[in-house]
């Protein structure tokens, strides 16, 4: 079966297991772990950092980067779309007492240096002062628009001019970064941290990178453990991850089998937004069942914005190519068997069918 709900549910290729089963490991947290080490380098040296630290997830990525950035109480000016505002379970406040201030973008989620300006706080006896801007590329909820360096450049240097620290929001840098054949350390070097994914549409079953200079990397090694996020022997994760990360231009192929969006999409890369598996409209994590949470009513948490897979169906008519592409790699998904009715928490809920409110996108 070729699943074309997301990158996020790739199966990791039989190279990948063999070399997590013959990873060299030792403690991470103790920082021993020659696995992870060689990850953390070539991370550091494909994006041009000082440092790189592994995650276990985007979102942890993200969070740690906050943490390690800012002051409790500061604000952070988030595109309003961003997944770090819209879909990390406010964690921004959960985490690290911040409190966000979304700025709409334009239609691909570009944030203009008037708008950055204009967003800043300045620290007074009344107000708490800005301390972090985060920025996405590609821009999930955007349609998955691969944006081009120049593009947000100059919000960079808007916030920099105040003394506010940027993050990228890199889930899918490798996209942007292939999509429009530009070094992915390109859509580093101006900013301050980034992270990127490993975990979608390279294959690797597991794993987030967080990027910067050296300072930076200690210090978010200490929130990385503070939020839980200190693994052991985790050479087990890191191999994949290595060889998810030798295979990033292979994405080239997965954006040329995407055909095109359902025709909201717009920016650099139009065929980037479905081969990075962003999910545009309508994908409906809603219409699941499994371990999504729910309220006890057995509806999911919006409600109000759902949309049945009929509705999904109709805007959206494909999402990613990923399985395709691993297929390709020699690195098949698994086959449900034949009659089996598995129900994952990606499984299409009947009772979901009823409701045809446009559902926003997916977070995944
Ligand atoms: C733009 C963006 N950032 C962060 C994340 C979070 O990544 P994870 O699911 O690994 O926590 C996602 C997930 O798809 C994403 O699309």
């Amino acid at each position: 079966m070729i699943d074309l709900r997301s990158d996020t549910v790739t199966r990791p290729s039989e190279a990948m297991r063999e070399a997590a089963r013959d990873a060299e490991v030792g403690d991470d947290v103790y920082g021993e772990d020659p696995t992870v080490n060689e990850l953390e380098a070539r991370v550091a040296d494909v994006l041009g950092t000082e440092d790189a630290l592994l995650v276990p997830s985007g979102t942890m990525g993200n969070q740690v980067a906050a943490r390690t950035h800012t002051d409790r109480g500061q604000e952070v000016v988030c595109e309003r779309e961003s997944h770090v505002y819209k879909w990390e379970l406010g964690g921004l406040a959960q985490h690290s007492g911040l409190q966000v201030r979304p700025v709409a973008g334009d239609d691909r989620g570009v944030l203009a240096p008037e708008q950055v300006r204009e967003a800043h706080v300045a620290a007074d006896d009344h107000r708490p002062g800005t301390g972090l801007l985060t920025l996405e590329n590609t821009h999930n909820s955007k349609g998955g628009t691969a944006l081009a360096p120049e593009t947000v450049d100059a919000a960079v240097d808007a916030a920099h001019e105040r003394g506010v620290p940027v993050h990228l929001d890199g889930a899918r840098l490798f996209n942007a970064a292939v999509a429009q054949d530009v070094p992915a350390s390109r859509f580093v070097e101006p900013v301050d941290s980034a992270m990127a994914c490993l975990s979608k549409g390279l294959g690797a079953p597991v794993g987030s990178v967080l990027a910067g200079d050296a300072a930076f990397v200690e210090r978010a090694h200490r929130v990385r453990k503070l939020m839980g996020g200190g693994m052991r022997q985790a050479g087990i994760v890191a191999a994949p991850g290595l060889l998810a990360l030798e295979g990033r231009d292979r994405l080239a192929e997965d954006h040329e089998r995407a055909p095109p969006a359902s025709g909201k999409a717009s920016g650099v890369s139009r065929s980037a937004t479905t081969a990075c598996g962003s999910v545009p409209t309508g994908t409906s994590t809603t219409g699941t069942s499994g371990r999504r949470w729910r309220p006890s009513s057995g509806r999911s948490p919006d409600s109000s914005g759902r949309a049945s897979a009929r509705s999904s169906q109709a805007t959206v008519p494909t999402v990613s190519l990923v399985h395709a592409f691993l297929e390709s790699r020699g690195g098949p998904a698994e086959e449900k068997e034949d009659g089996e009715e598995k129900q994952d928490e990606h499984a299409h809920d009947p009772d979901e069918d009823e409701v045809d409110t446009p559902v926003e996108h997916a977070p995944g």
